[in-house]
């Protein structure tokens, strides 16, 4: 069964040049790889389109996969807490995964979310990438190891590289990339670590917030060099705007 599956990338599905709503539109047909095909629904974006942040999460839930709508379950509440005591404006912000169907197995009657493969997150960058360009926020922030993953690649880690801004210079102009700790991470931390897991992330997009309103940090590191592409997703590496800053 493994060794049978169709993964050709989004790429073929993704209008070019398009805008938030013609990319939303868009997306249903996606057939970039199998996981369209036991989730309810594509899970697209919400927010601002034209917002200076984007967030960028790893992919639906089991209530983002039945609402349609990104960050509404357990670690969408808390991040939205999260934004209000960090002064992150909603209305700044644009919301995202890198993965846009709901990877899960299941288990009886429920379904377990199951973490997307590096051939997901290769598979659906070209929708994050058409997004980024269209909303070309001058802040992205990366929430966890999977949007890391897919934006700044294995180099850059969560825990070591948390809170730091980074540069690159991307199609859409300078652009700072923020990374964090997932939301849902935050959750499953034990009771007695919790309050401090949750006073990293509001302290993260407090640096967020800053960056949001012009008020840069004195010393931004730049970004490692974007990922390398996989063999069969080279083509649209070269539409890439997050990329190729180099060394
Ligand atoms: N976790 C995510 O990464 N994204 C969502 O949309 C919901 C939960
Ligand atoms: Fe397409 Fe992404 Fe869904 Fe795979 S997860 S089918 S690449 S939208």
């Amino acid at each position: 069964m493994a060794e049978n599956i169709e993964r050709p990338g989004a790429q073929e599905w993704v209008p070019q040049g398009a805008g938030v709503d013609a990319l939303r539109e868009a997306a249903p047909a996606c057939r970039g790889c199998e996981l369209w095909e036991p989730a309810t629904q594509v899970v697209f974006s919400a927010g601002n389109p034209s917002a200076p942040v984007a967030l960028v999460g790893e992919q639906p839930g089991d209530q983002e996969d039945l609402r349609g709508i990104p960050f509404v379950g357990p670690a969408g509440q808390l991040l939205q807490r999260a934004m209000e005591e960090a002064g992150l404006a909603r209305e700044d912000v644009y919301v995202t995964n890198a993965v846009k169907h709901f990877r899960f197995a299941p288990r009886g009657k429920r379904r377990i979310h199951a973490t997307p493969e590096a051939a997901h997150v290769t598979a659906c960058k070209p929708w994050l990438v058409a997004e980024l360009a269209a909303v070309a926020p001058r802040v992205v922030v990366c929430l966890g190891a999977t949007a890391v993953r897919s934006l700044l690649g294995t180099q850059v880690k969560v825990m070591r590289d948390r809170g730091t801004p980074m540069v690159r210079e991307t199609s859409t102009g300078t652009t700072t990339f923020l990374v964090t700790a997932h939301p849902s991470s935050v959750l499953r931390v034990p009771d007695d670590a919790r309050d401090a897991a949750y006073a990293a992330l509001v302290a993260d997009l407090a640096v967020v917030a800053d960056l949001a309103a012009g008020r840069a940090p004195e010393a931004v590191a730049p970004a490692p060099p974007a990922p390398a592409p996989a063999q069969e997703q080279l083509a649209a590496q070269e539409e890439l705007p997050v990329g190729g800053a180099g060394s």
